[in-house]
This record gives structure tokens, C-alpha cells and sequence, in this order.
């Protein structure tokens, strides 16, 4: 299927945040636009707020004055819902509510012609739902882009339950030629993006309600370990903890108190007490006028001379950790064949986590002075990083790996012997997820990370992380976490046990 021809109109209905950047999405892409919304003179000002926009754009040389004109050209307010009667393809930002919206379509079907494509850019109703009553349900679909719309990449096409084949391929085509990164989602709660990145708020959530760390040092793990833009904490106070526990609340209920969702009781908390985050003033974090933002607490390195390392077996994605010694001048050696896959550093044994807390780990394996060490992103780039020893692990032994990851430029974090650190809980809970998003349909290997990446930035896809570290390994962090935890909530992904059982990847 082709992308719908330029000289399609685009209707958009709801003229607010979103609806004002989808407009200006298809008009760049050289459709001519009718915006409607309700509100009077609401079109009109957003039009505006795009023109102020794109202005400020000519003055940074993204656009020409002449490029602005002509996609200012391509925008008309439509005064009234008739005035969308010719459009090709019409996408609805209004209120979310459902009976708003079916009254909405339910009009256009009766002035468009039977051939229009109806989307609807909600973010949390089943496509299944909305498009029940209509006439022609199979022409209804989902076209969900991310805000703000000029910028994000990511349009999740979500398909409901007789939502046509074509049409949904029209839509995936059209997204694409306006320059968007489409992936086809199934209509399920939270479709892709929302529900796959759940994990990444609940495991920081919880960690800090274990006191196993501060936000400070969580975040700062998350971001420079684990790559991602901002840590949970500062994410969720950006977007609000009204919006973002209202999200999860949904979530949850929709998968009927799936454990996996569950909400996490300390933002309740700040959802209860008007703590909203950045536009409150107030979240995890303070906005008041001259609030310092805390730092995250580090082990300061004695600064003494590196212990001798000794790699021991298969060091897997440890193995960046040592190229990273080597560059620092730091002597590793090769030791003998050994089932351990660990890296001796003097009296200490460091270990990647395997989802044990270090004192569990020890005492099944018999490991002295054994300490853990998370997860990272790229362990030849990293800055940061957390360890974690198990209880008779001796000072002088710890300090040995501090002193060596600090004469490699790493500064390390400390946490509370916790199962799976943080940036490994986080990453196993987001492939975990996104396997049972690929398990029950919603969408493919490939639309699951596209997801991420193009809507939510992650540094990578959750399955190609996924890959990456071996599907055996993440059923093995999971499984410890379920059994350190006993919840459900940590349940290994059935695709997941599938895989690791035939020795397989999802990338095969
Ligand atoms: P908004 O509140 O900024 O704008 C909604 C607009 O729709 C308002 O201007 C309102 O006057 C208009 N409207 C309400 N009822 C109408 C009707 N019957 N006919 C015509 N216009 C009507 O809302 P926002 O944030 O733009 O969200 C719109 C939709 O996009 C919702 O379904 C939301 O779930 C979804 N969405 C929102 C995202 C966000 O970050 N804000 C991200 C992705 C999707």
C-alpha cells in the first residue's frame, strides 16, 4: 500500500498540544490541513503558536522563510466539522473520553466519504472500543504520535479488532512519508510504548522505597550506566506524577491487577500530596527558587595503586569492562579455564549480577570477598556505576575494586545488597515486558524496539539489550528476582523461557 497522495487533505479534530503538532506534521509534509476544534478560536491561536514556532525555526536556519510560508499556506482553520467533508484522512486529538469521541466520529462518518480513513490519536482507549457503533468500523485505526508530534519520531499504528489490513498500512505508509518512524501496534492496553515502558519507573520506584539507594544516586546510575536520557525520578517529575501514576493506574486495571503493573505506593504518596513534580515546584526532587539538586553519593577511591586482575572463564559483556582496564593501564591477566566468569581484583572476586543479592550468591557458591557489579550500557564509555558486596565481604577487598574501576575513570555507587542492582532490574523488567508484547501479538520483535528507541529514547531496543546479554541470562536475573521477591510481578516472560530452552535469540 502507498502513503496517502499529497493532494489528500488531513483533517485534524482538537486543536490542543497534539492536534496543533499533527496538523503541523502533515502540513510540512506539503498536505493541505483543516484544523477544527470546538473551542472557539481555538484553531486559530494554535495555528499562531505553530507560526511562532517555525519562526523561531527560520532563526536557528532549520527552515527558510519561504518554507514556512508555504506550510503556513498548507494550514486552515476549519470553522466547523463540515469543513473536514473532503479530507483523505482524518485524525482526532480531542478530549479523552469516549463517548466525546464516538459522538465526534459518528458525525464525520455521515459528512466524509465512505473511502476516508478515521484515526484517532488516543493514548490509553482501546481502537476496538471507539470504533463500535460505527458504520464502518474497519476503516477506524490508531495513530498515536508522541508529543511533542514535530519532534518525536515514534507513531504507534494500532490495529483494532477489524480494523482493515489496508487501512492500517496506509496509515503506516503515510506516517513514514511525513518523515515519522511508524511501527503497527495491536490495540491493547497501552499499546506498545506505554505499556512496555512501565518497568523503567516501577524498578527505580522501588528500589527507593527499599532504601536501597537515593533518587540522586538511582537516577545518575540510570542515566550514565545505563544510558538513558534522565533516571525515573527526574522523568516522572518532568511529566507529572498525576499523569504518570494515572498512566500506570490504567494500565494495571486494564491487565485486571496484573502484579506486574502494579502502582507504586510512594507516588501515590506524592500524587496524594500535591508533590506533582516540576510544575508544582515539587516531586522527588525540589524546583523552589535556589534548590540545589543532591548529588549522588560515591565511594571516594583511595587513589592507591590498582590491585592485579585476573579475568577468570567467559566474562560475556564484562569483557568491555576489562578492554576498559587495559586502555587505563590497568594489568589484567588471563587466568586458568575456570567455570566462574569472574574478574579477580586483588582479594575481591567482581561478578556481573545475575539477579542474586551478592550475600546469597556467596553463600550458595562459596565465594569470599565476592562483589557484584551492574549492568552498563557500554562498559568502555561508562562514567558511573553501582556495586554491591555481600555481607563478609572484608573492606580492603572492596575498596580493591573501587580503586580499580576509579583508575579506569569509573566512579562507583554503592547500593544496599539488593537483588539485580539497577540498571540490570530495569533492562530485564523491559525486555521482559516487551517479550510479552511480542508473545501475545501486539507487535514484532523489530516494533517493539523501533518503540522504545523513537518514543521513549531508550539508548536501545529491550530485546536487542536482550540479545545482547543472552535470553539464558535474563531468565536467570528474573528468575532470582521472582524468587528473592516471591511475586508474580517478576515472572519470566514465557517467549523468554521458550527461547533460552531452544538456545535461541530473538533476533534468529
Ligand atoms: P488538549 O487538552 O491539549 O487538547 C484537546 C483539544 O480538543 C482542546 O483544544 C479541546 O477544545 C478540543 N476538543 C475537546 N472536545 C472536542 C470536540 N468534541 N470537538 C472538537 N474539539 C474538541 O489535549 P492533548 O494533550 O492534545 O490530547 C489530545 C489527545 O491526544 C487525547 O486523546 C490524548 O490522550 C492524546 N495524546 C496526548 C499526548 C500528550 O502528551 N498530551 C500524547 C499522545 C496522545
Amino acid at each position: 500500500m502507498a502513503a496517502l497522495d499529497k493532494a489528500q487533505v488531513i483533517g485534524v479534530i482538537g486543536a490542543g498540544a497534539m492536534g496543533a503538532g499533527i496538523a503541523q506534521v502533515a502540513a510540512q509534509a506539503g498536505h493541505s490541513v483543516k484544523l477544527y476544534d470546538n473551542r472557539e478560536g481555538a484553531a486559530a491561536v494554535a495555528i499562531e503558536l505553530v507560526q511562532k514556532q517555525l519562526n523561531r525555526l527560520v532563526e536557528r536556519k532549520k527552515f527558510t522563510a519561504e518554507q514556512v510560508k508555504a506550510i503556513l499556506s498548507n494550514l486552515q482553520v476549519a470553522e466547523t466539522l463540515g469543513e473536514v467533508s473532503q479530507a483523505g484522512l482524518v485524525v482526532e486529538a480531542i478530549v479523552e473520553n469516549v463517548d466525546v469521541k464516538q459522538t465526534v466520529f459518528s458525525e464525520l462518518e455521515a459528512i466524509c466519504s465512505p473511502e476516508c480513513i478515521f484515526a484517532s490519536n488516543t493514548s490509553s482507549i482501546s481502537i476496538t472500543r471507539l470504533s463500535a457503533g460505527m458504520l464502518h468500523p474497519e476503516r477506524f485505526v490508531g495513530m498515536h504520535f508522541f508529543n511533542p508530534a514535530p519532534i518525536m519520531k515514534l507513531v504507534e499504528v494500532v490495529s483494532g479488532l477489524v480494523t482493515r489490513e489496508d487501512v492500517a498500512q496506509t496509515t503506516y505508509e503515510t506516517a513514514a512519508a511525513w518523515g515519522k518512524m511508524p511501527v503497527y501496534a495491536a490495540s491493547t492496553p497501552g499499546f506498545i510504548v506505554n505499556r512496555v515502558a512501565r518497568p523503567f519507573y516501577a524498578e527505580s520506584l522501588r528500589l527507593k522505597q527499599e532504601q536501597v539507594a537515593d533518587c540522586a544516586t538511582l537516577d545518575a546510575l540510570i542515566r550514565h550506566a545505563g544510558g538513558f536520557r534522565m533516571g525515573a525520578f527526574e522523568l516522572t517529575d518532568l511529566i507529572g506524577h498525576d499523569v504518570n501514576y494515572a498512566v500506570t493506574c490504567s494500565v494495571f486495571d486494564s491487565y485486571y491487577g496484573d502484579f506486574r503493573f502494579q502502582p507504586s505506593l510512594l507516588q501515590k504518596d506524592l500524587v496524594d500530596a500535591g508533590y506533582l513534580g516540576r510544575k508544582t515546584g515539587a516531586g522527588f526532587y525540589s524546583y523552589k527558587e535556589g534548590a540545589i539538586k543532591p548529588e549522588p553519593v560515591v565511594v571516594e577511591p583511595t587513589n592507591g595503586e590498582p590491585a592485579l586482575c585476573i579475568a577468570l572463564g567467559n566474562l560475556g559483556v564484562l569483557s568491555g569492562l576489562v578492554a576498559r582496564l587495559l586502555s587505563a593501564g590497568v594489568g589484567v591477566d588471563v587466568g586458568p579455564v575456570s567455570a566462574q566468569n569472574v574478574l579477580k581484583i586483588g582479594d575481591a572476586t567482581l561478578a556481573l549480577t545475575d539477579g542474586r543479592m551478592a550475600s546469597e550468591r556467596a553463600n550458595n557458591e562459596q565465594i569470599e570477598n565476592l562483589v557484584l557489579i551492574d549492568l552498563a550500557l557500554d562498559y568502555e564509555a561508562t562514567t558511573h556505576i553501582a556495586l554491591s558486596r555481600a555481607h563478609n565481604t572484608s573492606d580492603k577487598a572492596f575498596r580493591q575494586v573501587v580503586d580499580c574501576l576509579s583508575a579506569a575513570g569509573i566512579t562507583v555507587s554503592e547500593l544496599q545488597d539488593s537483588p539485580g542492582l539497577v540498571v540490570m532490574r530495569t533492562v530485564a523488567m523491559l525486555a521482559n515486558e516487551a517479550s510479552d508484547a511480542v508473545l501475545n501479538g501486539v507487535s514484532s520483535v523489530d516494533g517493539v524496539d523501533t518503540a522504545m528507541k523513537y518514543g521513549v529514547n531508550y539508548p536501545k531496543g529491550p530485546l536487542v539489550w536482550a540479545d545482547q546479554l543472552g535470553v539464558a541470562y535474563l531468565q536467570k536475573v528474573l528468575n532470582a528476582l521472582q524468587d528473592a521477591y516471591g511475586e508474580d510481578r517478576y515472572r519470566a516472560s514465557l517467549l523468554i523461557k521458550r527461547l533460552a530452552a531452544q538456545g535461541r535469540s530473538f533476533h534468529e
